[in-house]
């Protein structure tokens, strides 16, 4: 039986940062369920890749096979980790204006800070899971965009910078149904200094 033996090597779940458990407008109780919920996505990215090793390769189907279960629901893991990586890792912050390099790359994508935080905020509204400010590096700018699930629809070749969590489990604790005073808690817990490593790390020109 053909099997896929390549590299299955685990990932743990990074450390929560202690200051996401001391924000203003998002609390500590939300925040360690949350934690609890990208836990969840790290262990089934692990379970994913096991299986994997496992699975009879000639069996694929595109209608139903295991090999397929798995391939469509480990890039939703695999979306679950890596969204969540970037959303706890640039909160903890306290919000205020965007400077330095991704303040001036806004400024000049957006023509302001405020249509981008207008625009995001209204991906935010209309989205089902998430919104995302990311850089195209071939159309070299930034974009907003919207994802419905860990999985959808983020663009190729775009390196993510802000991560919005729209996600009802995000908020429901602190705003029930109120998705836009979390998105206003969102921004000003917002740390533009990680934001700002991550542009000179991915070397982003501005
Ligand atoms: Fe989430």
């Amino acid at each position: 039986m053909a099997t896929l033996q390549f590299n299955r090597q685990e990932i743990a779940a990074r450390a929560l940062k202690p200051a996401l458990l001391e924000m203003d407008g998002i609390s500590r109780a939300s925040v360690e369920a949350h934690y609890k919920l990208y836990q969840g996505y790290v262990n089934k990215r692990n379970e994913i890749l096991r299986r994997l090793a496992e699975v009879d390769l000639t069996a694929a189907n595109q209608v139903y096979s295991d090999i397929r279960a798995l391939k469509v629901d480990l890039t939703f893991a695999i979306g679950g980790v890596k969204n969540h990586e970037v959303y706890f890792e640039h909160l903890g912050g306290d919000g205020g204006e965007p400077d330095g390099a991704i303040g001036a790359l806004i400024a000049r994508d957006f023509g302001s800070v405020a249509v981008w935080r207008a625009d995001l905020k209204a991906t935010g509204m209309a989205g089902r899971g998430w919104a995302w400010t990311a850089y195209d590096w071939d159309e070299e700018r930034l974009s907003n965009y919207v994802g419905d699930a860990q999985n959808t629809f983020p663009i190729w070749n775009g390196t993510p910078l802000v991560a919005l969590d729209v996600y009802e489990h995000a908020y429901f604790l602190d705003y029930q149904t109120d998705r836009g005073s979390y998105i206003e808690a969102f921004f000003a817990n917002l740390d533009w200094a990680v934001v700002n490593d991550w542009v000179a790390r991915y070397a982003i020109p501005v």
